[in-house]
């Protein structure tokens, strides 16, 4: 058995199915920090921790007026089942969408899926067996990594720094995981505002990522929900835009409307397409008709790019708050400044285990994610994700200045119990600055 896989813990002595659960369930533990996630969506705690986007910069009317005209103009359409590959029109105004990132391709290769969550699971269910690879990022995805867990797939970590995916690391990989034996299956990568380091790949390195997939004969799976989010200049072009054949595309209306319509999209090759209709009809029978005829009803009539607008605007808001806060109340730590999207990647000093410190930091009124939840292989210990995207300037400069005092306090707390004598505290010590650790 794999040093990856966690041990059996889908259930436990009190339920009496505990021993009846498929293999694939171990992965489906439930994490550590959830139950003090609980505790930090108190309204007194400033979340510093989940991705929700900013539903409230979207102006409702306009919601339920699209809302309105589906039930009055379509109504029979949309209480109905539908397509397994999605309503036509939506799959047209997804080209538009796309568009914007470059990309060209036919309506005839989109899927609509169930959020872009659900085209991760059919494209894992697609490819995945027992004991097969998957590369991405360290650090990655957490609920990717938890997918491809739950086919017992292992994910294996490509070193990132601030231009995104190292190609060489990926070289490495490629190279150990072959001489090994290994079947690696597909490549997954978050090339912009990547979630959860915030960091961009480099056009350079997508034409690189790109060649050494090629040669290697590794399909790529990129997932794009933060693209059209930047702050200034637009990200380089999709990696779907420049090569079609090798890369599967996952797209989402989750960031740029609202998640709760659970709307996202898979873009691939004609032979995959065929097989993710099947996989999505087996699962669901059809994406929601009615959210699907909402969207496309919204795309048509509302000025939907305006509305994006509006959420760079909030996100880029918050963001240059949270840098700020950062740099007011940590100037010691280091920290990635994403250029758009939803997260900053912190990096705490290498004795701190951002683990073992969120109970104190909830006891304090700030939660965080702690870096080893994107991780399959228990790095990040020290990183911390920071997301940016809910709270308001305010809340978030309260919440870094919360985390100051979580992050002192636990220094005092190991120089009281350490032998080697006194460790500063982060607003009088300056760190050796190594750059933002991100693998
Ligand atoms: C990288 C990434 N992929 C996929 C998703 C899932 O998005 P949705 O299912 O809402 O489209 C998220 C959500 O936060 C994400 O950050």
């Amino acid at each position: 058995m794999s040093s990856q896989n966690p041990p059996q813990s889908s259930g436990n002595n009190l339920d009496p199915w505990y021993g009846n659960y498929a293999d694939r369930t171990a992965g489906l533990a439930a994490s550590e920090v959830r139950a003090l996630f609980a505790v930090a969506s108190r309204p007194e705690v400033v979340s510093l921790a989940g991705g929700m986007p900013a539903v409230s910069a979207l102006p409702q009317e306009l919601v339920v007026e699209s809302m309105n005209r589906v039930m009055s103009e379509q109504g029979s359409v949309a209480l109905q089942y539908g397509s397994g590959q999605g309503v036509p029109k939506l799959r047209e105004q997804i080209l538009d969408v796309m568009a914007m990132e470059g990309i060209k391709a036919s309506a005839d290769d989109v899927v609509v899926t169930t959020g872009s969550q659900h085209a991760l699971e059919l494209v894992s269910k697609l490819f995945l067996n027992p004991g097969d690879v998957v590369l991405a990022e360290g650090p990655s995805y957490v609920t990717a990594i938890v997918i491809f867990r739950s086919f017992q797939a292992e994910t294996h970590h490509v070193a990132m720094d601030e231009y995104g995916m190292v190609p060489e690391s990926l070289r490495e990989n490629i190279a150990r995981l072959k001489a090994a034996g290994r079947t690696i299956k597909f490549l997954y990568t978050i090339p912009s505002f990547q979630n959860p380091a915030g960091v961009t790949l480099s056009w350079e390195r997508r034409l690189e990522v790109l060649q050494i997939a090629r040669e290697n004969n590794i399909l790529v799976l990129e997932d794009n929900p933060y693209g059209l989010l930047h702050f200034d200049a637009p990200p380089p072009p999709a990696l779907r835009s420049i090569e079609q054949e090798g890369v599967i595309y996952l797209g989402t209306f989750s960031k740029t409307f609202a998640p709760g319509f659970r709307v996202g999209w898979a873009l691939a090759p004609h032979a995959i397409r065929e097989k993710l209709i099947l996989a999505n009809e087996a699962a669901v029978l059809s994406p929601s008709s009615f959210s699907q005829l909402v969207i496309s009803q919204y795309l048509d009539t509302i000025d939907w790019r305006a509305q994006v607008d509006r959420f760079r605007g909030v996100y880029k808001e918050r963001k240059e708050a949270m840098i700020s806060a950062l740099a007011e109340y940590l100037p010691n730590l280091s920290w990635t400044d994403p250029a758009g999207g939803f997260y900053v990647w912190l990096t705490l000093p290498p004795y701190l285990d951002s683990k073992q410190m969120l109970p104190r930091a909830v006891k304090e009124l700030v939660a965080y994610t702690p870096g080893t939840a994107f991780y399959a292989d228990g790095g990040g210990r020290n990183n911390i994700r920071l997301s940016f995207c809910y709270p308001t300037p305010e809340s978030i400069r309260i919440g870094v200045r919360r985390l100051q005092n979580v992050i002192n306090g636990e220094i005092d707390l190991l120089e009281t119990f350490s032998q080697t004598g006194p460790m500063s505290t982060v607003s009088d010590r300056t760190f050796s600055a190594p750059p933002p650790n991100l693998d």
